[in-house]
This record gives C-alpha cells, structure tokens and sequence, in this order.
C-alpha cells in the first residue's frame, strides 16, 4: 500500500533540503499540470539528472509552448489523436500477430520470464514497425534503448560512470542511426511515421531533419519501458488477484477498465521529475519560489484516499477512474492509446494461453529506480 505516499500525503506540498518540492496529493498534483507557470524545460531545472542529460535537439517532452504543441502537433498528424484512437485502432491484428508469436515461443515451456521472454521485446517490435525501422536493425535498436534507459536511471551513489558514457553513446548510435534513415525517405511514399513526418508540408511547416530525429528518438524511450512495465505489472496483479485474472479469462471485455486501474494501482511512472516553476506559484498554502524544481508524485496521486475510494484496493470495476498514469495537461502521455491497447492484448492473449500460471517469487525483483517502477525478472511457471 506504499506506506511511504500515505506518510509524504500529510504535507501535500513539501520542501525538500535542496531546494526543491515534493507534491504528493492528487488535487495539487493536477492542478500543477494544468498550470502554464510550470515549465518542462530541462534547461530551468536546477537538479537535472545526469543520465537523462542529451545534448542534441530536445524533444518536445522537456520544452515548454509555443514550441511544444508545434512539434506535438506535427507529430501527432501521423500517429492518431490522443483521445481517439485514430492509427492505434487499424493495429490490432499486427499486435495480436506480434503477441501471439512471442507467446508461441514459450507456449510449452515450464518456467518463463515474463519481462525477458515477452514484455521486452514486444514494444520495441512494434515501435521499429511504426517508425519504419526494417526489422533487421531492430536487435541494435533493443540495445541502444537499454543503455539508454539504463542511463536515465542512473544513481551516482551505486553505478559506475560508465553507464552514463555508455548512454551517452548509444543516444549518439541511436541519433546517427535514425538520422541516416531519415535520409533515404525524403520523397519516398511510404506509410511509416518517418516518412510521413520527413515529407509533411502541412500548416505547420515542416519538421527539420533534427527535429524529426528528437522526436523519433523520444517516442521510442518514452514508450519502451514504461510499457514493458505496465505489461508486467499487469501480469504480476493479475496473478496476485487469481479471481480478478479467472474473470478476465471468461470475460475479455473486462480487460479495458482492468488496464485503467492498473495504470492507478500500480502505475510504470511514479514521478514527473522534471518541472520547474516559472513564477511564485502557491499551492495548498504554500508558497513554491519562482526557479524552485517540482516533483510531482503522480503514484501517491492515483493512491490518494482524498480522490479516490479505498485507494489500496485493486478494483476493475472502479468508475470515474481519473488516475494520472498518463500524467494530465499538455503533456498528456502521447502514445497513451497504443500503450492501452499493447497492454489490453497482451494481458488478454498471455491469460488466455499460460497454463494456470502461477509466479515463482513474490515479490520479483524490482528495477532500481524511483521514477519508474516494475519488475525487472517475473518468472512464472505453467503447467498442472
Ligand atoms: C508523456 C506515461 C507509453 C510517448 C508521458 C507522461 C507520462 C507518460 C506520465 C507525462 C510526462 C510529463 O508530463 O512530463 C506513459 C506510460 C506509458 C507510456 C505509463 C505506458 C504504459 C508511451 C508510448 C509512447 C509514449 C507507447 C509512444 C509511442 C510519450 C510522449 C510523451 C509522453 C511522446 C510526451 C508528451 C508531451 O510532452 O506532449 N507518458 N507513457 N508514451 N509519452 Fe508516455
């Protein structure tokens, strides 16, 4: 029930030794969201994290407007809305394809791992497909994306300093890479998103090269571990709440609102650390200094009994649920509904065909990282 939340709840907006503040209550939190004082800059912040440092052109997650909802818009022409499902609808049958050849691999084996055997490699599979990246190249990709992330969560206290220079090089690998792809699709038809965005002359105006490559760049991080762990946290749920997982075998409708309370209960993202405040901005009395950096703690959020009911409850039948999984404002998750619907199959198709699956230590073993949470081995055995 994160003891700690319910403790960092009782001062909802607290100042921490270096300067910085913490907001852990749900009200506060969405109101910070919505509010236009807060910037996304990396370059305001007084703390960056090192491994998430990337000196080449940001992508529109760490800028502020009018930038951002340029480049949002330009990219989001391509890949769908982000209330409707727009592209992600006409994707079914490649993602139900893409789970069930993963599941074929495993389908009569004894023990598995959920996050090697499967919940890894599924979203980078279907990121490259989007892209455009031939298929090929995508083992490179899933190694550069691992140092990457690796990077970003990098603690000074327990890691060697290579991690941060081995990110540092696959951001470079990763950004010569897309941009020499890039290259080869200007005034080439196609219907990946680097074509689409590499020929748009739209009312925007068109992205430049750089641009095109931030943004391919910052699609393929922010939407790779994040849902590699909601798909295991999922599992890991699923298997703690054994009625809940006999319910969706027999009803796989129930799997969309099942999604919704996983994103409130047991969320991939736990903090946005990464907001800076423009001006004094007060907040449940308290006064945040203008400069000051701002964490928002978007788990404590979803798990507050001030919004919602019996929070320590997993509940797929919960209504209203406005967790903030995807965060809320202008930087609403984008790929929100590609996330929703990788997850809806392969939680539906991994609980359709595991033979009654049953996990092998509770808990797993967990990623070293505050911000974004999720098992990094799930092993689970099948089998009567
Ligand atoms: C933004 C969570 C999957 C692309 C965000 C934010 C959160 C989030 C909390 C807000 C960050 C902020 O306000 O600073 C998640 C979770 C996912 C997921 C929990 C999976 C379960 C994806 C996927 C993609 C993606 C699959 C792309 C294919 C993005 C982008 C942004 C974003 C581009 C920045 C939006 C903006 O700044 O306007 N995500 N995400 N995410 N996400 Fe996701």
């Amino acid at each position: 029930p994160y003891p700690l939340y319910a403790e960092l709840r009782r001062t909802p907006v607290a100042r921490q030794e270096d300067g910085s503040y913490v907001v852990s209550t749900y009200r506060e939190i969405a109101d910070l969201l919505h509010d236009p004082h807060l910037s996304s800059d990396v370059r305001n912040l007084s703390h960056p994290m090192p491994g998430a440092a990337d000196h080449g052109t940001p992508s529109f997650i760490n800028v502020d407007p009018p930038e951002h909802d340029r480049l949002r818009r330009l990219a989001m022409r391509h890949f769908g809305p982000p209330h409707t499902p727009g592209l992600v609808t006409g994707l079914d049958p490649d993602l139900t394809r893409t789970v069930g050849s993963l599941i074929d691999d495993f389908a009569g084996k004894e023990r598995i791992d959920v996050v090697d055997d499967f919940a890894y490699p599924f979203p980078v599979t279907v990121i490259c497909h989007l892209l455009g990246v031939p298929r090929e190249d995508e083992p490179r990709f899933r190694l550069w994306v691992n140092d990457i992330i690796d990077a970003i969560a990098y603690d000074p206290k327990t890691d060697p300093k290579e991690v941060l220079e081995k990110g540092v090089q696959a951001r470079k690998d990763l950004r010569d890479y897309l941009g020499g792809l890039l290259e080869q699709r200007h005034g080439k038809p196609g219907d990946d998103l680097l074509t689409g965005m590499a020929n748009d002359d739209g009312p925007d105006g068109r992205m430049t090269d750089e641009e095109i490559v931030a943004t391919a760049n910052l699609l393929l991080i922010a939407g790779h571990e994040t849902t590699v762990n909601l798909i295991t946290n999922g599992m890991l749920t699923l298997l703690r709440h054994p009625e809940v997982l006999q319910r969706l075998r027999d009803d796989p409708d129930l799997v969309v609102p099942l999604v919704e309370e996983l994103l409130r209960y047991e969320p991939p993202v736990h903090i946005i650390p990464w907001r800076a405040a423009y001006s004094d901005i007060t907040v449940a009395d308290t006064v945040i200094p203008k400069g000051s950096q701002i964490m928002l703690m978007l788990a404590s959020g979803s798990r507050d009994p001030g919004h919602f009911h019996e929070p320590d409850r997993f509940d797929p039948d919960r209504r209203d649920n406005e967790h903030l999984g995807f965060g809320s404002g202008i930087h609403l998750c984008f790929g929100g509904p590609l996330a929703r619907r990788e997850t809806q199959i392969a939680l539906t198709e991994l609980v359709r065909r595991l033979d009654h699956p049953r996990l092998v230590t509770d808990p797993p073993p967990y990623r070293r990282s505050p911000i974004l949470r999720g098992p990094i081995h799930l092993p689970v055995e099948q089998g009567t």
